[in-house]
């Protein structure tokens, strides 16, 4: 057996994965269910055949904006009958196997209309997840459940461009070991963008931007804290596991955060450094 094949038969073994996947008027499926075995699967077809949109579906099904990073209305499937029945919702649903036990979980869109006055009102989009029955609009819940990372051509020039993707990047490899870190960079956005909107305002309640401050700084640590264990982890693999073709990489975290936790904490890296 190959070194490829034995690591593979090593990650299949664990047993979790997707075994069912249903979708409905989710791009150019109306309905779709594909039933799998937990092992590796290669989707092959025509150029716009609906592979990616496969994979975007399943991407869904972990926290954040998916695999394309879409308006959630742009997933809805086009089609000339349903703009009559005005059906505006799409959904994505998997059986899922974690640690050799099952649940299902989902995701849809719903629609909220909000009155803004006697005579207005608007319609917002959100997101919202099921698990096992239970109706949540915390994505984060999802990561208990199923983790995926994506290379797309898309991101080809990831390590050539600006932090924030390389950040969003090394966050979704933090889910995976660490279900609280996608709530964690939720809630440090939802404060951040409560903070930018609360200088925009020219508000003057400083106690408010304190406090929002103090939250802010209390999370971003503890997320620079994350980041810096999984990239111990990476470096821990990547001394365990040399690579016969390239010469092996040492990651860093750059940041002032980061380092000063290196510095004053210890944070858990060292306990993960070989
Ligand atoms: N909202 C939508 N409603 C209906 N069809 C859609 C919607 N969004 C995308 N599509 C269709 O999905 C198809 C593209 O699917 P996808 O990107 O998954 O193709 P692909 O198999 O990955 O192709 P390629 O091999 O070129 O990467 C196109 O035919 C497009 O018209
Ligand atoms: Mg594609």
């Amino acid at each position: 057996m190959s070194d490829l094949s034995a690591k593979l038969k090593k990650a299949t073994d664990l047993k979790s994965g997707i075994k069912r996947l249903t979708l409905t008027d989710f791009r150019n499926y109306q309905s779709l269910r594909i039933n799998s075995d937990i092992c590796p699967i290669v989707i092959t077809g025509e150029n716009g055949a609906g592979k990616t949109n496969i994979l975007e579906a399943i991407s869904l099904l972990t926290p954040g904006r998916g695999l394309r990073g879409s308006k959630l209305a742009d997933i809805k499937r086009i089609s000339e009958e349903d703009n009559l029945l005005g059906n505006n919702t799409w959904s994505v649903a998997a059986e899922v196997l974690k640690n050799e036990e099952e649940h299902t979980i989902g995701t849809t869109l719903q629609k909220l209309t909000r009155e803004e006055n006697d005579n207005e009102s608007h319609t917002i989009d959100r997101r919202i997840v099921k698990i096992d029955g239970q109706k949540t609009i915390q994505q984060a819940e999802l990561g208990k459940y199923i983790s995926a990372i994506w290379i797309t051509p898309q991101m080809d020039r990831l390590f050539l461009g600006g932090t924030q993707p390389r950040r969003a990047f090394l966050d979704r490899l933090v889910y995976a070991f660490d279900n609280e870190h996608a709530k964690r960079t939720a809630d440090f956005e939802h404060l951040y963008r409560q903070w930018v909107q609360l200088l925009k305002s020219g508000c003057q309640d400083y106690n408010w931007l304190q406090s929002l401050e103090a939250d802010m700084a209390a999370l971003g640590v503890a997320i620079a804290a994350a980041r810096r264990e999984q990239i111990a982890r990476l470096n821990t693999f990547i001394t365990a596991e040399p690579d016969d073709v390239f010469p092996d990489v040492r990651l860093e975290l750059d940041g002032s955060i980061e380092k000063n936790a290196q510095q004053s904490l210890g944070f858990g890296c060292r306990r993960l450094l070989p």
